[in-house]
């Protein structure tokens, strides 16, 4: 038979994308350069399937992967972001891809390198790209999709990935989840919706990403709070962050950390999360979001304070020599009530979110007007409400707040966002104020609510910075008593100092 898909690169969430598009009725042939690869997800194919047709068939070179394929040829590769995506579009040009053939890379590439090789392969084939979020569970029963670049690709390859992305209740914004092989969730929406040009869904899956990271240091600066301030075992945490888990901080992300924190180790009986070393790995996602909005000049402070601080648990050994000639305050000294601190954090946490999600949809919005994207956020929040790792109610909130206004300039200035910061505020800035008494390091939460204070600033102190440039580079200033659009310098080191206009 010719297959519907070849799929290159058989990995964890390539298998999975694989298992999950054979569940959807699409065959598949497949190759990747480790064939125990191939092996163990027709193994699982023919296990889940039982006595019905095959759908994943093994091919071991790139010509057999093509002449397996109905015409015109789709090829979807899961393979590792960088010069694997450029290697295996290579060898799919001398395996005899043709023009209107299409390959779509669905790894967590740098939107750059997505936008060069569409140029680049201009005439070989059709090079598109669809970001994937949600892990290898996401991948195997539904992903959150964002795809992006030729809309006549996109035409021909939509049934197929809206069949494999998660599915929600659009009503509620609540995921529909069914984990059976050979029963994918066909009723709902899709979590894939087109993004737009070239790059930008890679982009979106990038600030997706770094929305990620600040989510995540959040949850951990809360757990540190209770674990060190508070003196709380893991397994109480969890039971708070169970009960958080039940209205607005209602996330995956606190769903799985609450497990982790109950996970006992099965060797020492210790709480695993006592025994997992706290150097915090990363591979490039959130880095590159810091890095996109120091350019754009999109502020994100929190997204690059997690960074930040997975980079300065990285600094062990340093860690613990200056923990020993450091003076910090002696906790003892303050007498924390336990309840009230849980309530407040709550709040805090509720609040810097809401900032982490502001900076990263101001960032979008930035990127979308610098690169000519015409992005649309209510439709991103809405994928982003299944399927992927930062899934949560929330995003059901974000979604309306762009519905009411597709110009929303910031999610903070939306009139619910404002007025639910408004409410909460106050536990915000006592969980920020009693953490830094007692030493508890709390970046995102801090830089969280610097943020949301000075966006809220009519007057920031740049005057002075201006006044300052002006005096040791005459890089001159505007004046608020003249609209000429003019720029002004002082002669600082004349006698009189007198100003000029520039
Ligand atoms: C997702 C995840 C996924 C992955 C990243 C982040 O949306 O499914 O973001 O892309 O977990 O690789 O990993 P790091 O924490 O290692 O940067």
């Amino acid at each position: 038979i010719l297959c519907d898909i070849g799929f290159i690169g058989l990995g964890v969430m390539g298998k999975n994308l694989a298992l999950n598009l054979a569940d959807n009725g699409y065959t598949i042939a497949a190759f990747d350069l480790d064939t125990e690869k191939v092996a163990s997800a027709i193994n699982q194919d023919k296990l889940e399937r039982g006595d019905k047709p095959q759908r994943i068939f093994p091919c071991t070179s790139y010509t057999e992967l093509l002449a397996k394929l109905k015409s015109p040829h789709l090829v979807i590769l899961s393979v590792p972001a960088g010069r694997p995506v450029d290697d295996v579009c290579h060898k799919l040009i001398d395996a005899g891809i043709e023009a209107d053939d299409i390959i779509v890379d669905t790894g967590n590439s740098l939107w750059t390198d997505t936008v060069e090789r569409e140029k680049n392969f201009e005439g070989n084939f059709l090079f598109f790209s669809t970001a994937v979020s949600g892990g290898e569970v996401g991948a195997r029963f539904g992903a959150s999709l964002m795809p992006s670049g030729d809309r006549y690709a996109w035409t021909r390859i939509a049934p197929m990935f809206k069949a494999i992305a998660a599915k929600v209740d659009d009503a509620t914004g609540k995921p529909i989840e069914r984990h059976e092989p050979g029963n994918p969730v066909t009723e709902g929406e899709p979590c894939a919706t087109y993004i737009g040009e070239t790059g930008s869904g890679h982009y979106v899956k990038m600030v997706h990403n770094g929305i990620e990271y600040a989510d995540m240091q959040l949850i951990c600066e809360a757990y540190n709070i209770m674990r060190s301030g508070l003196n709380m075992s893991p397994a109480e945490i969890a039971v708070i962050f169970r009960k958080w888990n039940e209205g607005e901080l209602h996330s995956y992300l606190i769903e799985i950390s609450a497990e982790v924190l109950e996970h006992i180790d099965p060797e020492t009986n210790l709480p695993l999360v006592d025994i997992i070393l706290d150097k915090a790995g990363q591979k490039g996602t959130g880095l590159w979001t810091a890095v996109s909005s120091l350019q754009i000049g999109a502020p994100s402070p929190t997204i690059s304070s997690a960074v930040y601080s997975r980079a300065l648990s990285t600094l062990k050994d340093e860690r613990i020599a200056a923990s020993k000639v450091l003076a910090g305050p002696d906790i003892s000294e303050f007498n924390l009530d336990k309840d009230e601190v849980i309530a407040q954090l709550h709040d805090a946490l509720y609040c810097s979110k809401i900032c982490a999600y502001a900076q990263g949809f101001q960032l979008m919005s930035m990127a979308g007007k610098e690169h000519g994207w015409n992005l649309d956020f209510a439709g991103i929040a809405k994928i982003w409400r299944a399927g992927c790792i930062i899934r949560a109610v929330f995003l059901q909130s974000i979604t309306k707040a762009y519905e009411r206004d597709e110009e929303l300039s910031n999610l903070l200035v939306d009139p619910f966002f404002a007025e639910q910061i408004a409410k909460y505020q106050t536990n915000w800035r006592r969980t920020i104020a009693n953490s830094s008494l007692i030493g508890i390091p709390i970046g995102a939460f801090s830089s969280a609510l610097a943020y949301y204070d000075s966006y809220r600033s009519e007057i920031l102190p740049a005057n002075l910075l201006q006044g300052q440039r002006d005096f040791f580079g005459a890089h001159t200033f505007a004046r608020t008593d003249k609209a000429d659009g003019k720029m002004y310098h002082v002669e600082w080191s004349q006698p009189n100092r007198p100003i000029v206009k520039v």
